[in-house]
């Protein structure tokens, strides 16, 4: 089924009516307590949530609703502050017109970048992990539904969920950088409460190492539609019953902040290996 006229050509228009030069190729999706990440960036021009018709209005402390047209170490970049998640109750649609919107700008690669638990004890608050696939144990599948031809096919492949190549560049930055980045599969629950040990044990069998509430729906939609996916989790707790404390969202977001400091400077290294 073909759709036209969707809040996703609205958006587009509004975004490239803002672009003065070269269209971004890079798009970066900022997760909860990585805003200081958007720092880098030499912004030129920032866009509202407000004035993008579909996109979601962010209801979580520590997420922004705002996008940032700039560059990063020379590369232009789009930059999404804050995304929406499917715990605040946000249909699916917030998450997919944000994707595709920046599909039909023609951004070709995207940057996931989350908060999450480790259920690796040696990958502790603070660490980074490259996500190198997922499972999608969130209950939902963006992509149910009529299918939207333009952006891809009915059955779309995920044998390379987060790209191969994006994966190996920048785990030679990392190692470049001294940065450690080791590589895990990231397992989406719905949330909003955080798991119990059980769930934890349950994962761990299943072959996760990063546990999260976001990441998984946008990477279906931008594999879909074509895009090369880079995940990369910042770790701020170990998952429930691996430290004896309990879990709440302020460690998060403060647990964030060390994370987001490695995180900056490896963005920046990538981004000016790129750029030269
Ligand atoms: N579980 C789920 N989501 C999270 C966690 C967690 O332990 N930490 C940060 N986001």
């Amino acid at each position: 089924m073909t759709q036209t006229n969707t809040p996703i050509d609205a958006c587009a228009g509004i975004i490239k009516s803002k672009i003065s030069g070269e269209v971004p190729k890079y798009a970066l999706v900022l997760g909860s307590g990585l805003g200081e990440l958007a720092e880098q960036i030499e912004v030129e021009t920032e866009i509202s949530y407000d004035d993008l018709p579909g996109f979601p209005i962010p209801t979580v402390e520590g997420h922004h609703g705002s996008m940032l047209i700039g560059t990063l170490m020379g590369t232009p970049i789009i930059c999404l502050q804050g995304r929406a998640h499917l715990y605040e109750g946000h249909s699916v649609e917030k998450i997919i017109t944000p994707i595709r919107t920046l599909k039909t700008v023609g951004v070709e690669n995207l940057i996931l970048t989350n908060a999450a638990g480790s259920l690796d004890a040696e990958n502790g608050s603070g660490s980074l992990v490259l996500i190198n696939d997922q499972i999608n144990f969130s209950g939902i599948n963006p992509l149910v539904g009529p299918n939207d031809e333009r952006f891809g096919p009915r059955f779309s492949d995920m044998s390379f969920a987060y790209d191969p190549d994006l994966r190996k560049a920048i785990s030679e930055v990392a190692k470049a950088e001294g940065i450690k980045l080791p590589e895990g599969v990231y397992i989406m629950v719905k949330g909003p409460s955080f798991e119990t040990p059980a769930e934890i044990r349950a994962f761990r069998t299943l072959g996760a190492n990063v546990v999260g509430m976001s990441t998984v729906p946008e990477c279906i939609i931008a594999n879909h539609a074509g895009m090369k996916v880079l995940g990369i989790s910042s770790v701020t707790n170990l998952a429930a019953g691996m430290s004896g404390n309990a879990l709440s969202h302020a460690e998060t977001l403060e647990e964030g902040k060390n994370a987001a400091k490695n995180l900056s400077k490896l963005l920046k290294s990538y981004f000016a290996k790129i750029s030269s």
